[in-house]
């Protein structure tokens, strides 16, 4: 590494280097740059599971340097969201990114993405209406600010995603496109605890008996899924699997089947070579879960 540049071992974690500026970074990137190496970031707000490892490994597997961001995104939460307690331990994230060979992790200070006269918003249109978008009105909003400020801060080859977040994926990827970034944006494969429940930051708020019975939002996908599969009405299976979580202490705020590319409802005009996803977000108390999984062979 360049022994002039920033590039040093942060001494409090004593794991990976952590740069907390824009210009610290992109100093970096550009003495990367120079040693002909390419370049991924793996934006995440910490909280770091092995959902957010394997994206890891799936930029390693792009690029030559892979720089994971951590950086609790204020403009994604609503007043009344889990802001303040969303789970917030630097060293424990420093060392799991570098057991698994990550390069550096942008840490950057508040005032570096929303300095004191900053007012721009992206607003990225229909993919990012429906779903969470219809329950969590700023979300995306706040998600596509927030990339497209990291995409144009650290200029990478690449920028990897999880496909738990699906919506967010394709919402990215739409501002991507349109915006003209030149940054190419992989998905990376949905990981699941044992149980099947879907790695989130957020499992670690359920209480004990909240956690046993989380995995029940996948078995509910699953259900829909092998039903519609087998050809019985879509409409009829939701409405089931929805009732069975609500008895199990869940509120349901959606489960529904959608065309995967559009994020458009499934219905009779939906084409018949369209690949579709069932999508869900549920609360078990006050931990708001989400989860997906691809449907085959479905003729809706
Ligand atoms: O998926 C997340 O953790 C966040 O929404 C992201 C993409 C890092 C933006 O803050």
């Amino acid at each position: 590494m360049n022994s002039k540049s920033s590039f040093r071992i942060d001494p409090m974690t004593k794991t990976l280097p952590i740069i907390d500026t824009v210009s610290a970074l992109r100093q970096q990137v550009n003495a990367w740059r120079t040693q002909g190496h390419t370049i991924a970031l793996v934006p995440t707000m910490g909280g770091l599971h092995e959902g957010h490892l394997s994206l890891v490994d799936l930029a390693l597997q792009h690029s030559d340097r892979v720089i994971v961001s951590i950086f609790v995104n204020p403009t994604q939460f609503a007043a009344n969201e889990d802001f303040s307690t969303y789970p917030r331990d630097i060293k424990t994230d420093a060392k799991l990114l570098q057991q698994r060979g990550a390069h550096l992790i942008y840490k950057p200070l508040s005032s570096e993405m929303y300095g004191a006269h900053e007012t721009t918003r992206v607003i990225v249109g229909k993919i990012a209406q429906g779903l969470c978008g219809t329950s969590r009105p700023h979300f995306f909003e706040g998600v596509a600010t927030v990339v497209c400020k990291l995409l144009c801060q650290a200029s990478p080859d690449v920028a990897v995603f999880g496909e738990k977040d699906y919506q967010q994926l394709l919402v990215i990827r739409t501002m991507v496109r349109d915006l003209s970034i030149p940054t190419k944006i992989i998905g990376g494969k949905l990981i699941r605890e044992a149980d099947g429940l879907a790695m989130s930051s957020r499992n670690q708020y359920l209480t004990k008996s909240q956690r046993s019975k989380a995995p029940l939002l996948y078995k509910a996908l699953q259900q829909v899924v092998d039903i519609v599969e087998k050809g019985h009405s879509v409409s009829q299976s939701i409405k089931a699997a929805k009732s069975q979580l609500t008895n199990q202490g869940f509120v349901v705020d959606y489960l529904e089947l959608r065309d995967a590319d559009t994020l458009d409802l499934v219905n009779k005009d939906t084409r018949p070579d369209a690949r579709l996803r069932i999508f869900a977000a549920a609360s078990l108390g006050k931990t708001r879960l989400i989860d997906n999984l691809a449907v085959s062979n479905l003729e809706p």
